[in-house]
Order: structure tokens, then sequence, then C-alpha cells
């Protein structure tokens, strides 16, 4: 549930925040870098209760670079030229990179969970090996997205490379769902309350992105195919010409 509350603070401070985004990318990063060390500390040596529930919701459970991924993934449903299409496009990347870098705090404490599971050498169940394929294709995913996201790393690609790996950002989104129903399906099928509650904000955000993801590809393929008719439309100089031809 905390999730809802944590998306639409999010979209808000997009909304907010883009100019100084825009600007100054790099604070922005740092900050996250921070927030991840500062989360790591308090997993190691510990933190003042008002500050780690916080940290607890945002970084380990990984809301908040969520709620910046469902930002970014949104954004492309919108219709091309709209205000909030023109406001927060152009700050698309910096966006993916700020919950890039708020992702990885989640996805190393969990990893160092996972592998003394794992390569301990005593025996995994199968549920615990399929998480952490999934988690291990996830991190690929990320790190590839993450690190072509940088402007520098762009403009070493050719445009067609880069947006045929920005594609990835797809099934990296689809996986996100898979891993967070494989995580919560269990407790919420036992009856856990909180589970469930999650398990319904999460995937009314997923399917719902993926609605307006396939409308707004379905409303562009239309009006492509109108400008094209517009476009093969003769002119009235056309006609002309043919009246006098
Ligand atoms: C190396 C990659 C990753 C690993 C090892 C990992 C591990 C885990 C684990 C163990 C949990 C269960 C936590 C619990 O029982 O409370 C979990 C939950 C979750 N993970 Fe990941 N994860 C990874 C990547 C990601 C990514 C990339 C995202 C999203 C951007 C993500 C989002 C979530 C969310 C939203 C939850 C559920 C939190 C909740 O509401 O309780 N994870 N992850």
């Amino acid at each position: 549930m905390d999730f809802a509350i944590i998306l639409v603070v999010t979209v808000a401070a997009c909304f907010a925040l883009r100019n100084p985004l825009k600007a100054c990318p790099t604070a922005f990063y740092a900050a996250a870098i921070l927030v991840d060390a500062v989360y790591v500390y308090g997993v190691f040596f510990g933190l003042p209760r008002a500050l780690w529930s916080p940290l607890f919701v945002l970084i380990q459970k990984c809301e908040l670079a969520l709620a910046l991924f469902v930002v970014v993934m949104f954004i492309g449903c919108l219709k091309a030229g709209t205000r909030p299409y023109r406001w927060l496009k152009p700050v698309r990347s910096e966006l993916s990179i700020v919950a890039w870098f708020l992702a990885l705090g989640h996805m190393a404490v969990y990893l160092e969970s996972y592998v003394p599971r794992i390569f301990g050498g005593s025996e995994v169940s199968s549920n615990v090996l399929g998480s952490f394929a999934l988690a291990i294709v996830l991190l690929l995913l990320l790190v590839v997205l993450g690190v072509t996201s940088f402007a520098f790393v762009k403009k070493h690609m050719s445009t067609a490379t880069w947006k045929k790996v920005q594609k990835l950002a797809y099934p990296f989104f689809a996986l996100v769902y898979v891993h967070v129903l494989l995580m919560l399906l269990p407790s919420a099928l036992h009856g856990g309350a909180a589970a469930q509650a999650s398990v319904a904000v999460y995937s009314v955000v997923f399917i719902g992105y993926g609605l307006c993801r396939v409308g707004r590809a379905l409303l562009d393929a239309q009006d492509a195919r109108a400008h094209e008719r517009v476009a093969a439309a003769p002119t009235v100089q056309d006609e002309l010409d043919a009246v006098f031809e």
C-alpha cells in the first residue's frame, strides 16, 4: 500500500524538480548514491528508527526506484507533443539513472543474502534458485540500460543501436513484475493482508502500464496512417496541373 503513496509523491516530485534535474543531474545522482550509502551503513551498523524506517521502505523494498521506473515507462504512454510529454521527455534518461542508482542498494543487499545460500553447498529449493536466476537477469538488464542512459555513452553509439538497446526496458519492466509476484504471491496466497494489498497495487500499475502502452502504440499507428493518407492526397496544385495538362 505504501507504494501507491510513494508513486503519487514521486510523480509530483518529477514534475516539480524537472528543471533542477535537467540543469544539474549529477547533484541528483550524488544524492541517490548518498542515500544508498546511508542505507548500506544502516544495514551493517544500524541507524536511528526515524531514519531507518523510511530507508527500509524506499530503498530496501526498492519502492522509490520502482516508482521512478514507473514514471520513466509511463512517459512512453503520453502523446508526443502534449505538455506533460514535452515537460518530462527531456529528463527521461536522467530519471532512469537516478532510479538505477537507487535500485543498487536493494540489489546489493539481497544478492549478498542469496549468494551464501546458493553457493554455500547446502540444498537450495528450486524456488530460491528461480528467484536468484531472475534477479541475475534483472541485474544484467539494469546494467545495460543504466550504462547506456548516460549521455557520454549514448554519444558513442549509433541512434539505431541505442534505440534497440533501450527496447530492453520492456522485458526489464515485465520481469520486475514477475519478480515482485514471485516475492509476494506466496505470502498473499497464505492470507497475508499486507502482501495481498501490495500485489493489488503493483498489478494495477504494471497491467495498467501494459494497456496504456499498447493503446498508445495503436493510436500512434492510426495517426501515422492518417498522415500518410494526407501526404499521398493530391494537392490543389496537382489538380490544377491535371486540368491544364
Ligand atoms: C539483483 C537483483 C535483485 C534481487 C537480488 C532482488 C531481491 C529481492 C528480494 C529477496 C525481495 C523480497 C524482499 C522481502 O521478502 O521483503 C525483493 C522484493 C522486491 N523487489 Fe527485488 N531484487 C532485485 C531486483 C529488483 C529490481 C530491479 C526491482 C525494481 C526496480 C525490484 C523491486 C522489488 C520490489 C518492488 C519488491 C517487493 C517489495 C515489497 O513490496 O515488499 N527488485 N527483491
